[in-house]
């Protein structure tokens, strides 16, 4: 689905000039992580705060450093390669994104500082238009469920990754123990999740060490911050009065929420970010930080 009807929601509200929703959802447009969760207050501000610490939570993951050449694939509005860009040196960042729309929002809103360069481009993170061996990491953040197939991503992230590259990706997982509960509760309202989040279904973490085999990549080390994201529920469900899709819309989007809301705080659904390295060492003389 290359136009989500979610990102569809957002747009419309950056055009109505709704504040809450552009600071909440204008550059990321993830979670967000509180290391303790307890103290969320439910407020924009502090979901602000929250989005921030998770591009820096995802971006630890991924080992970002000074100096490396990294591919932020489904890079939404371009938060993260915005992020990095601020906080990092001599890198050398390009945005990936399916749908033209954000990209152009992307390229309006982020510009590189000196020594660093940008690239925004119009692809599918499944066939990705770079060479083999062109990346220090590759990152995909809270999108890989929306892409064709999950293995083609990982597949093609392998191929333009250096050997000893790192891939993050950051993900909704339904473990297989509660998998069944979740498609019983999941599959009468199916068609409303759809309609506002986009049509994935999760899959089970375990699967991660099969797609990690099948891609030729190492096995991933995994980091469970399910946790951590709950009190972003409230907040998108104060924000859902806010998109201007109508009355029915907003109905429909706070059930969807409300509903994932509860597979959440159930466990059914997990939030984990997964971190793979390329096969082979890296050399020594890629990187711009090494003599
Ligand atoms: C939840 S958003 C995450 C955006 C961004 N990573 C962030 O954290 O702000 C999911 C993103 O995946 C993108 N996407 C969906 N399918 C894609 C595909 N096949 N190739 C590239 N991007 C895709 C969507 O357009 C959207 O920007």
């Amino acid at each position: 689905m290359i136009q989500l009807p979610y990102f569809d929601a957002i747009l419309a509200a950056c055009r109505h000039d709704e504040t809450d929703v552009i600071r909440s959802f204008g550059d990321n447009v993830h979670w967000g992580y509180w290391d303790d969760p307890t103290a969320a207050d439910g407020s924009v501000d502090d979901f602000v705060l929250a989005s921030d610490a998770m591009t820096r939570k995802v971006c630890a993951a991924a080992g970002i450093r000074d100096g490396l050449t990294v591919l932020d694939a489904g890079c939404g509005f371009g938060g993260t390669v915005a992020s990095i860009n601020a906080r990092f040196e001599r890198m050398t960042l390009t945005g990936l994104n399916i749908d033209p729309r954000q990209i152009a929002r992307a390229r309006h809103n982020v510009a590189a500082r000196p020594g660093n360069t940008i690239d925004f481009v119009v692809e599918d993170a499944c066939q990705l238009p770079f060479a083999d061996r062109s990346f220090d990491v590759v990152m995909a953040v809270e999108c890989i469920f929306h892409f064709p197939s999950r293995l083609r991503f990982l597949r093609e992230a392998r191929r333009v990754l250096r050997p000893g590259g790192a891939l993050m990706v950051s993900e909704f997982v339904a473990p297989a123990r509660t998998f069944a509960r979740l498609v019983l509760a999941g599959l009468p309202n199916l068609r409303t999740i759809q309609g506002f989040y986009g049509d994935d279904i999760p899959i089970p973490p375990s699967s991660y060490q099969v797609l990690a085999r099948l891609a030729r990549l190492g096995l991933p080390t995994v980091l469970d911050i399910s946790r951590n994201v709950l009190p972003t529920f409230p907040v998108v469900l104060d924000l859902v009065d806010k998109f201007p899709i109508g009355e029915r819309g907003q109905r429909s989007a706070r059930f969807a929420t409300e509903l994932i809301a509860r597979m959440s705080e159930r466990g059914w659904m997990r939030y984990q970010v997964f971190t793979f390295r390329a096969p082979g060492a890296a050399p020594s003389n890629h990187r711009k930080d090494r003599p």
